[in-house]
């Protein structure tokens, strides 16, 4: 027990103080605008990572802060016992941009593990025994999620979890032997972030469409972190021109603010009845309101495009730096996986923030870049000359024979 804690010790007291979920934090943020950060010590820092996917306006966006102000100044929470008008119009809007439209209907979460805990809920309500996820997916950490999270590690601690779940690898062929009429869901991500940014090969959306509508199952699509623009389009399905049965969204839906939602489409939507499922706090004013907000100012300013076209303007730009560290760059709009030729991921990461600049390290052979949807020339500038300069300084090392 400490007795005296200093006041700007900040890594003591996290350290004496959370729960050890996490690991020592990196940083400790007091600010932020923008693209940008700053440190308890007064620094600045570009940030690539946006509270993992979540930032999709920045910082301190003038749209969030009227919303939360509006909203909490006017009503917060309601509970489900009441309508409120901000779920309502998020719920319009939601199912306006997913295609979802007049037949499909939302429920509200807090989190992307309780929009995936509603999609596990909804295979369970058709009757059917097994469902379907695939190896190195992340769905979430409530146990629902955690089974379909193809990570043994992750779920090992927690065993048994809920039984008839199968991990196929990500080929269309796996699928294929797999499948059958007593499959009740296939839940996948378009494109694996946690993994390390990994995209489904092409066309296994498409496929996989076909055969869970030919054998009745449902395909329920986990965009916590591939929705809300951040792929080049509203959500990954839609560039790959299908239409899924559900759809778990969480991330950036509010910008930051916490929320997660199930989108389920036509039949689909009618499986979870009354008092099968709810939430003290899913749907509440004040994150449906700053959520609707959100996805207005991303319609407004086109930014799903944005990101589409930044995306495009990052990877040639890396690409370019033509770097021995640098194998190439996967994923699609402002979801970017740089692959490393070494495995030095968290070197890069702390040359990184020795420039000012946050990315992140989903495995030691790839650097993850989610940056907001609102970034430009100029932060695309910027992160071009810290990301240099880190690859630089991690390949002097690399050169020393040192530890890098
Ligand atoms: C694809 C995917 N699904 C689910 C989750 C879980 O979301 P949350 O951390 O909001 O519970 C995440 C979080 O990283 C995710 O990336």
């Amino acid at each position: 027990m400490n007795d005296v804690i200093v006041p700007e010790d900040w890594r003591g007291q996290y350290a004496d103080r959370m729960m050890r979920t996490f690991g020592p934090p990196l940083l400790e943020l007091v600010r932020g605008e923008g693209a940008w950060v700053w440190d308890s010590e007064g620094r600045r820092y570009l940030d690539f990572l946006a509270g993992i996917a979540v930032n999709v306006l920045g910082h301190a966006h003038p749209v969030v802060v009227e919303a939360v102000s509006r909203q909490a100044a006017t009503i917060i929470q309601a509970s489900n016992y009441f309508a409120t008008p901000p779920q309502l119009a998020l719920a319009e809007r939601l199912l306006r941009l997913t295609g979802a439209g007049a037949n499909g209907r939302v429920y509200f979460a807090n989190s992307g593990t309780e929009a995936i805990e509603a999609g596990v809920k909804l295979a369970k309500l058709t009757g059917r025994p097994r469902i379907l996820a695939l190896e190195k997916s992340f769905h979430g950490r409530t146990l629902g999620a955690l089974s379909v999270t193809g990570n043994p590690g992750l779920r090992a601690p927690f065993e048994p979890l809920v039984p008839g779940v199968e991990f196929l690898p990500s080929t269309v062929a796996a699928l294929e032997g797999a499948i059958g009429d007593d499959v009740a869901a296939l839940i996948v991500e378009p494109i694996k972030g946690e993994a390390g940014v990994l995209p489904l090969p092409d066309g296994y959306l498409g496929a996989a469409r076909e055969l869970t509508a030919k054998h009745g199952a449902l395909l329920i699509l986990d965009e916590i972190q591939t929705g809300v623009g951040r792929t080049g389009s509203w959500f990954a399905y839609q560039g790959e021109g299908i239409v899924p049965d559900a759809v778990a969204l969480a991330k950036g839906l509010a910008g930051g603010v916490p929320i997660g939602a199930l989108v389920a489409f036509g039949e689909a939507a009618e499986l979870l009845r009354p008092g099968q499922h709810g939430s003290t706090f899913g749907g509440n004013a004040l994150a449906t309101a700053v959520a609707d907000a959100v996805l207005a100012e991303i319609e407004r300013a086109d930014l799903v495009a944005n990101a589409a076209r930044r995306g495009e303007q990052l990877r040639e730009l890396i690409l370019s730096m033509d770097h021995d560290l640098v194998g190439g760059v996967r994923g699609r709009g402002l979801m970017l996986g740089i692959e490393l030729t070494a495995e030095v991921g968290h070197d890069l990461l702390t040359a990184a923030l020795g420039q000012g600049l946050i990315v992140n390290v989903p495995r030691e052979d790839t650097i993850r870049l989610v940056p907001p949807l609102i970034i430009g020339d100029a932060e695309i500038a910027e992160f071009g000359e810290r990301f240099r300069e880190a690859l630089s300084t991690v390949e002097a090392v690399i050169e020393m024979g040192g530890d890098s």
